[in-house]
């Protein structure tokens, strides 16, 4: 993860570096650095903690000049402290880096051995090093990059500076992001759109294994070979106001109450009066999908847990079969890929270094097409697939994902529902489920009306240490991804299980401490989860239910807390007993007075395995 902003100005460039960092911060914050050139001198600072203590030490002691790099990392070799934060320097060469060098360890007993003395604990010291070794035996700095490169393994956005080339920045990527930001006499780096947003909205989206080299005049780009290599200039849709928090006390309550819009804004020109409209999964798309036998779904954390609520529905509704397995094992393993397999990958950021190397994987597989279903249009996901629908929920900067969820829960309905009329879904149905879908941003606004009920109920958890969470079919995805929001922004211990396994095991942890979160849409499986609930009640545990209007629930098996929620038909209901579980786990965070936004040893984008 970790991310990078790097400037080539008349101007001073720190206060811009600063601002690129705290828009940045979602990546990592464990510590933060920066460094600039100025009169042959690299001037740095670092610190422990987030961006604004790095800030506070720099407007203590500030430094002008035009040329810099600047960093906010969160942690991989070596413990958060300042020592490891970056900028990284060895001799007349300061550097900053984003991913993982896989070969450091013998890189670096390899340049011990030839004197090097290392500050830190870090792969990315080991880079810097051997930058400096070229620049000695002769090399300009974008040679010495491009030759240094050649010899690392694994992943890497790098941005680098000499002493000896003052007004020059040298980026490269592989594996981890990075993107060239076009101003006017002035050129930027950065880990992606929003860090670089206030400065330009003209970018060049680098290509992997592309060198780069800034100054205040132009951008070059170079491939791995050292020849020069062309790359557009793009305008990014991106506002400087969507990063903003606004009115609202975090990024994810923001982003909660967001979901309205960003799922109409996902289902906008996409479904029709009578239904998915053509070709909306890119040029070709619907001739593709229709010669589909088969669907696997790879993602990771809440994404994956969206391709768990769509297997459900591209079973029932278009009677394939769907695999849906996290980026992580698949990429390891001989997944056996029937012909006729569409490949699907779901990632709000695109650059989940997991998911990635899964799609790359994929490729050698033999699928019939890949689908990305993606927040970031120019993300490396987006970019190697064949069709792609791209979810519309703007920037998510909270790292609890929220209105990602519930977007790429919207794009798969979509497919879902494309895959299903290809399939000869009949009418009455189809037209069924297309309504259920277009009311899915009223249903979220009504499920958003439920806060003040949650704000009460989260007081229960104050002091609790575990909770569980319970649904039944295409609700367990859902109790999976209520138990993550509570994990990880309150630091409570919480699982969930498909309620009909309860009784296999987990009801043993089931006493008067443990909070059972329950999420009962009406259907067919109502019954049977009453019947779960029961045994927790009667094992003493403390009940949370959260209830379709339309389900009947006699006061036993609602015992406890009942909150009700009008869910919208079966079909979209995943998507709205999602929104009071998000709720409940803000509101317990805000409560325990965690850092919401940035919870504890997480980052929003892993870009490194
Ligand atoms: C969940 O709240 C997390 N942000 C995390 O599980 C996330 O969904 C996962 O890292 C995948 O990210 P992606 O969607 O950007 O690929």
């Amino acid at each position: 993860m970790c991310g990078i902003v790097a400037a080539a100005a008349q101007r001073d460039v720190a206060p811009l570096l600063i601002a690129g960092l705290k828009a940045l911060e979602y990546r990592g914050y464990d510590s933060a650095g920066l460094a600039v050139l100025q009169d042959g001198e690299i001037h740095r600072v670092r610190a422990k903690g987030k961006v604004r203590e790095m800030e506070a030490e720099y407007l203590a002691a500030p430094f002008p000049g035009g040329t810099g790099i600047a960093h906010t990392r969160w942690a991989t070799h070596g413990v958060p402290n300042e020592a490891n934060a970056h900028p990284h320097v060895a001799g007349r060469v300061a550097i900053v880096h984003n991913g993982i060098i896989e070969n450091y360890a013998s890189l670096r007993e390899e340049l011990k051995a030839r004197g090097h003395v290392f500050t830190s604990e870090t792969d990315t010291e080991v880079i810097a090093a051997l930058i400096e070794e070229r620049i000695a035996g002769g090399l300009g700095l974008r040679e010495a990059v491009l030759a240094v490169v050649h010899g690392l393994e694994g992943a890497y956005a790098i941005a680098v500076v000499s002493r000896d080339e003052p007004g020059r920045v040298v980026g490269a990527r592989r594996g981890a992001p990075l993107l060239v930001g076009v101003g006017i006499g002035e050129h930027f780096l950065g880990s992606d759109a929003q860090a670089l947003i206030q400065v330009t909205n003209r970018m060049i989206y680098l290509d992997e294994g592309d060198v780069v080299e800034i100054t205040r005049e132009r951008a070059q780009v170079f491939g791995l070979d050292g020849r020069p290599v062309e790359r557009a200039v793009r305008e990014s849709e991106l506002s400087a106001d969507a990063v903003e928090r606004g009115e609202y006390r975090h990024y994810m309550q923001k982003e909660i109450f967001e979901q309205p819009r960003a799922v109409a804004d996902t289902l906008e020109s996409r479904l029709g009066a009578n239904g998915v409209l053509p070709n909306v999964f890119g040029v070709g798309g619907d001739e593709l999908l229709a010669k589909v036998r088969g669907v696997h779904i790879i993602a990771c954390g809440t994404s994956y847990h969206a391709g768990m609520v769509a297997k459900y529905w591209i079973e029932e509704y278009a009677h394939l079969p769907v695999a849906v397995e996290v980026a992580s094992e698949y990429r390891y393993r001989e997944a056996v890929v029937p012909e006729g397999t569409l490949f699907v990958a779901i990632s709000q950021s695109g650059e989940t270094a997991d998911t990635l190397a899964a799609m790359r994987e994929s490729r050698r597989r033999g699928y019939l097409g890949t689908l990305a279903i993606c927040n970031v249009p120019e993300s490396s996901v987006v970019r190697e697939a064949d069709l792609k629908l791209m979810t519309r929920a703007g920037p998510e900067i909270g790292v609890a994902s929220t209105k990602a969820f519930t977007t790429q829960l919207a794009a798969l309905a979509l497919l879902s529902l494309q895959l299903a009329r290809q399939r000869g879904l009949d009418d009455a149905r189809y037209a069924d489920l297309c309504a259920q879908l277009q009311a899915l941003p009223g249903a979220i606004e009504r499920a958003l009306a439920l806060e003040p009920q949650i704000v009460e109920l989260a007081e229960h958890f104050i002091p609790r240490h575990h909770a569980l969470f319970l649904g039944r079919g295409a609700q367990f995805p859902v109790a999976l991804e209520g138990s993550l929001k509570l994990k990880e922004i309150s630091y409570i211990h919480a699982e969930a299980y498909p309620a009909g396994e309860l009784k296999h095991g987990p009801l043993a942890l089931v006493d008067e401490d443990m909070p059972v979160v329950a999420v009962a849409p009406n259907g067919p499986l109502l019954d049977k989860l009453k019947s779960n609930l029961q045994e927790v009640r009667a094992r003493g545990g403390e009940l949370i239910v959260f209830a379709d209007n339309a389900a009947p629930m006699d006061g036993n098996a609602a015992r406890g807390h009942l909150l009700r929620i009008d869910a919208g038909g079966e079909f979209i209901a995943p998507a709205v007993f999602t929104v009071p579980l998000q709720l409940l786990a803000y509101h317990v965070a805000v409560l325990r007075g965690t850092d919401v936004d940035q919870p504890r040893n997480l980052a929003k984008s892993v870009t490194v395995e």
